[in-house]
């Protein structure tokens, strides 16, 4: 990436309450500013999912950065860390209890529900990128606030779906220069009746080992002993190993269904690696469950994840409808192009910078500044009172090709000089030459133009 000039000055310091300003007067722990540099790669990012989604006949989709807390009680499940002691839930004015949205398939599906898109021809496809609340530990790409890409499909079943799904998260992966570094883990975690088969059997395998079971997952016995696969207490990991496994217990159905998305992912050319504790940390699942992994084990290395959740429309009230998704954490994302060197082709470097000295010459420079950026011509100007020397130091940090410097003289006499920045050379021209010498002198190819008609494509 071309990094932008500024960045040195930019620290990454995240809101830890600990070091340089104090609450309230930094971020809220856990969060961050997307600072210009970084935002360079979120563009990036956007314009890659959105011509990947586009593609592939994907809509646009925003819900409310809130919803009613039920939303999420009743699809991502009550024992799940998400919900148990996660959300960021608060009382509105009139008492009703509210949630800043944790994830986004639950919303999707409400708003799936209220819109009577049953109507519409089914799969209905959508696309997002949001921000997301969870009020986790903070670490390293672990964040209070965090951004998800992420996709929907809803209405249909069908194996061809889920490797569809997996390959659009693959291609955008490859499209992003991460594709070879992540690796796809895949399970498929039944229907409905072999894993209430299946729970019964962790019951009785747990049930008088309690004494070796944490708090956590002594509730997760009680409530869930599916989650119980996924605790990360050391002495229940040891118990895991010989608890019952699932595919004693999957129905032919479900593997069937499983060995054809394997197929497909074969045929696709997509490498998997099979996962039979990968459960996901979301009750809504059944069927396929995927993760995109970092290389390292562990759950914050998952840069992306999705799966089957065919129930979900149910649980909140709405028609029978299968559906499957997935989404991506933005940051995740950055962190593991930065660390495989991915460099991002900026727009945003300035063409010109325009200099200039005393009122008469900043009277000059407004119109000129104006007349440049409309021309497609990207320019900053030094509007302040600092001396044309120091104007000129800025214009370096910004490693500009060009300047354009008016003082005294050059209002009296009616020009401006061109300074070459890379070259070191420099030549007087009139004023009313200016805007086509740099139009010229950028190339037509460079130059940087918006048409408001161009074709909506979000
Ligand atoms: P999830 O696995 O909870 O799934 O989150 C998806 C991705 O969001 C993770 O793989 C990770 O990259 C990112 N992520 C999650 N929590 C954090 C965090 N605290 N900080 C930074 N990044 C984070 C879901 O949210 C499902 N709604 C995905 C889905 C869509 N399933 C079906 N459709």
């Amino acid at each position: 990436m071309n990094k932008h000039p500024a960045a040195m000055n930019y620290s990454d310091e995240e809101g830890s309450e600990s070091e340089g300003l104090t609450p309230p007067f930094q971020t809220p722990k856990g969060m961050h500013d997307i600072l210009p540099p970084d935002h360079e790669y979120h563009t990036y990012l956007k314009k890659i999912v959105r011509h990947r989604c586009r593609q592939a006949g994907f809509k646009r989709i925003t819900t409310p950065i809130l919803e009613y807390t039920e939303v999420f009680k009743r699809t991502i499940g009550e024992v799940t860390d998400i919900v148990s002691k996660e959300m960021y839930t608060f009382e509105d004015r009139k008492g009703r209890s509210l949630t800043l949205k944790p994830e986004g398939t639950a919303s999707i599906c409400r708003a799936y529900i209220q819109h009577g898109m049953q109507n519409l021809p089914q799969p209905v496809e959508f696309f997002y990128i949001e921000p997301h609340f969870r009020y986790e530990r903070p670490q390293a790409g672990r964040y209070r606030q965090f951004w998800q890409f992420g996709f929907e499909v809803m209405g249909e079943s069908d194996p061809a779906l889920d490797a569809q799904a997996i390959l659009l998260a693959y291609r955008i992966y490859g499209d992003l220069g991460i594709g070879d570094t992540l690796k796809l883990q895949i399970n498929n975690i039944g229907d409905l009746n072999s894993r209430k088969i299946y729970t019964e059997a962790l019951r009785d395998y747990y049930f008088g080992k309690e004494r070796y079971l944490s708090e956590e997952d002594k509730q997760r016995l009680q409530k869930n002993p599916l989650r119980i696969l996924d605790s990360k207490h050391e002495d229940t990991i040891i118990l895991n190993q010989s608890a019952p496994k699932f595919k004693d217990f999957i129905s032919k159905e479900s593997q069937e269904f499983h060995d054809e998305v394997l197929e497909y992912l074969t045929d696709l050319g997509i490498p998997y690696e099979e996962n039979e504790t990968l459960v996901r940390g979301l009750d809504y699942y059944n069927q396929t469950v995927f993760e995109f992994w970092d290389g390292k084990k562990g759950a914050q290395n998952s840069v992306g994840g999705g799966g089957r959740y065919d129930g979900l429309m149910e649980i909140l009230g709405g028609p029978a409808t299968p559906a499957i998704g997935f989404a991506m954490g933005l940051e995740r994302v950055i962190a593991q192009m930065k660390r495989n060197k991915v460099r991002v082709p900026s727009k945003d470097d300035l063409h010109v910078f325009v200099a200039q000295l005393g009122r008469q010459a900043k009277k000059t420079c407004l119109p000129l500044i104006n007349e440049l950026r409309d021309r497609g011509v990207k320019t900053m100007g030094a509007l302040g009172k600092g001396a044309i020397k120091n104007q000129l130091k800025i214009a370096d940090r910004f490693k500009v090709p060009y300047c354009v410097l008016i003082g005294l003289t050059e209002v009296r006499e009616g020009t401006a000089i061109i300074r070459n920045m890379i070259k070191g050379s420099q030549k007087t021209v009139k004023m009313s030459e200016v805007v086509e010498e740099m139009v010229k002198a950028i190339g037509k190819n460079n130059l940087d133009f918006y048409d408001p008609k161009d074709p909506v494509n979000e």
